[in-house]
C-alpha cells in the first residue's frame, strides 16, 4: 500500500478504502490498517477499532486510542446492543445511553456499526454529538466495503457496488 494518504474528501477516502482492500492480507491485518486510517482521516476522535463475534459475546480486536474493555455481551453497551439490533448507533452523550459501558471516562460520544456474523466498528470522541449523518453514511460505506471483502452481510447497506 502506499503510504502517502491524504485524501481531500470523503469520496476519496473510499476510494482509498476500496482499493486498499482489494489485498491478499490476513484479517487482522485489514482491521488494524482499517483502523489506523479511519483514526487518520476523521479529526476528533479518540478511540477507533473493533469489536468482533464469539458465541454471545464481542471481543476486542485491532484498535487506535488508549486500552479498552475486552469482552462485550450481545445486548450490553452501545456495542453489544448495536449488534444485536443489527444497526448503526449514534450516541450524541454517552451519559445518555443506558449500560453504556466507559472504557475511557474521557470519552462523550460514540457511533456503532455492525456486520452481522463478524462484530462492530465502534468510534469514540472526547466532544459531545461528533458523529452526525455525514460520519455515518461515511462509516456504514466502509463497513459495506468490509462485509463485501467478507462475504457477510452489512444490515445497513444492501446495494452492490
Ligand atoms: N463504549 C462501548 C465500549 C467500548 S469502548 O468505547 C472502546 C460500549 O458501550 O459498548
Amino acid at each position: 500500500m502506499s503510504f502517502s494518504f491524504e485524501p481531500r474528501s470523503d469520496e476519496e477516502f473510499l476510494s482509498y478504502i476500496a482499493s486498499y482492500l482489494q489485498n491478499d492480507d490476513r484479517l487482522v491485518s485489514n482491521l488494524a490498517n482499517l483502523s489506523a486510517l479511519i483514526y487518520q482521516y476523521l479529526d476528533n476522535i479518540s478511540w477507533c477499532g473493533f469489536y468482533l463475534l464469539d458465541g454471545n459475546e464481542l471481543y476486542l480486536g485491532p484498535f487506535q486510542g488508549k486500552v479498552a474493555c475486552t469482552n462485550i455481551k450481545i445486548g450490553k453497551g452501545v456495542c453489544g446492543t448495536s449488534y444485536q439490533r443489527g444497526e448503526t448507533i449514534v450516541v450524541d452523550d454517552v451519559n445518555t445511553f443506558p449500560g453504556h459501558i466507559a472504557c475511557d471516562s474521557a470519552s462523550r460520544s460514540e457511533i456503532v456499526i455492525p456486520i452481522e456474523g463478524f462484530g462492530v466498528l465502534d468510534i469514540d470522541s472526547t466532544s459531545f454529538s461528533r458523529f452526525g449523518e455525514r460520519e455515518k453514511a461515511l462509516l456504514e460505506e466502509v463497513m459495506r466495503l468490509l462485509s463485501k471483502k467478507l462475504n457477510c452481510s452489512n444490515a445497513s447497506q444492501n446495494e452492490e457496488v
